[in-house]
């Protein structure tokens, strides 16, 4: 619903040609919620020659890491340590066996294209080197432009693009509307209150918040005991989600990204707003914990703010000492959010 035409100009520029033996190569990307792994899981399910295969790479930091997944749903398990040539040499026989062509879909594909520069070389010489046909389908928020600078773009060869633009208002009521019907019951929603989630998340252009709000209010109106759905539930419902932090963000920042994440959290711990001080400082910890040096703190921190995670301001400090940044997180606790970047920093 509502990508039928991303959906055939992904036809026309990967599967089409695949199906008839030419392999591409293609970046998905689009903001949150806007419906690339509903789209990219609806491919994998309907079409039939060739095949699509869909891997999340949500968790992964190599590209080997991907073609073992990729393996293992063919039924074939491998050692985590094989080399590219061995991985190589089985989706060679794979393929040869299947007898149609294959499109591998990496679905949150970030740290795999920011970090794994040897993988990719792998990946995309595959048809010189071992004479492996394979289209990929790589999904990811950012902007192309923003994730490779100009000489790996160079080095990687040609790539083309498709952008998944935010929902509109009038989509997004389309998709709320859908799950509305499947989930709640006839009198549980008038078509004026799933216009005002539209509305609320329309700003956000993303259908998860949409369903997010849905099922928030529902439950609220439900321990109201209350059978419907009322404004003020949905507006309860909008205060209660945080669109910037989403676990996907998370995932597609880089390692030096999640540790200055860390540091700000661990200096707001117990203040209401940080500074660069107090942010170097835990950073010089959390590095030598996790072995990284020369992180441009600057830029880290401009990249948090034009992510959202982060808000900046600046303070006077009074008596012609000058003025200095001031840094804060607003929609998430910073124990929730601390939590969640170990975890993907240990994984
Ligand atoms: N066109 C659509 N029709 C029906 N449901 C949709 C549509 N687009 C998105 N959704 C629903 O909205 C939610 C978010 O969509 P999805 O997970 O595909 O977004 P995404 O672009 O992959 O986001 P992220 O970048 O955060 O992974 C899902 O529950 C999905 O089922
Ligand atoms: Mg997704």
């Amino acid at each position: 619903m509502a990508r039928d035409g991303e959906i055939e100009r992904i036809m026309e520029t990967v599967i089409k040609p695949t199906k008839n033996g030419i392999t591409t190569n293609l970046i998905l990307y689009g903001d949150s919620g806007t419906g690339k792994t509903v789209t990219m899981r609806y491919l994998a399910r309907e079409i039939r020659d060739p095949q699509v295969v869909y891997v999340n790479a949500i968790a992964y930091r190599y590209v080997k890491n991907v073609l073992i997944d990729f393996l293992s749903k063919f039924g074939i398990i491998v050692p985590e340590r094989s080399s590219y040539a061995s991985l190589f040499t089985r989706i060679e026989g794979l393929l040869r066996n299947q007898g149609k062509n294959v499109i591998l879909v990496i679905d949150e594909a970030a740290n795999i294209l920011k970090g794994d520069y040897d993988g990719l070389y792998y990946l995309f010489r595959s048809k010189d080197s071992f004479d492996v046909n394979i289209s990929t389908i790589f999904v990811v928020m950012e902007d192309p432009a923003i994730l490779f600078d100009a000489k790996i773009r160079k080095s990687y060869g040609i790539f083309s693009e498709i952008k998944f633009r935010r929902y509109t208002k009038g989509e997004i009521y389309q998709i709320v509307m859908n799950r509305a019907v499947q989930s709640l019951t006839g009198e549980g929603y008038d078509e004026d209150v799933l216009d005002y989630i539209a509305e609320v998340s329309a700003e956000y252009g993303s259908a998860r918040v949409g369903i997010d709000i849905l099922a928030k209010a529902a439950h609220i109106a439900e321990y109201r005991r209350s059978p419907k759905i009322s404004f003020d539930d949905v507006r309860a419902a909008r205060s209660m989600i945080s669109p910037f932090v989403t676990e996907s963000k998370l995932a597609s920042m880089d390692y030096e990204d999640l540790m200055v994440l860390l540091s700000i959290c661990r200096c707001l711990s117990a203040s209401r707003f940080t500074d660069v001080d107090c942010i170097s400082r835990n950073l010089s910890v959390i590095s030598e914990q996790y072995g990284k040096k020369d992180i441009n703190l600057y830029d880290r921190i401009k990249r948090l703010e034009n992510n959202g995670i982060i808000s900046s301001s600046i303070e006077g400090q009074g008596r012609g000492e000058g003025v200095k940044k001031v840094i804060s997180i607003y929609d998430i606790p910073v124990s929730v959010l601390t939590e969640k970047i170990e975890n993907l920093l240990s994984a």
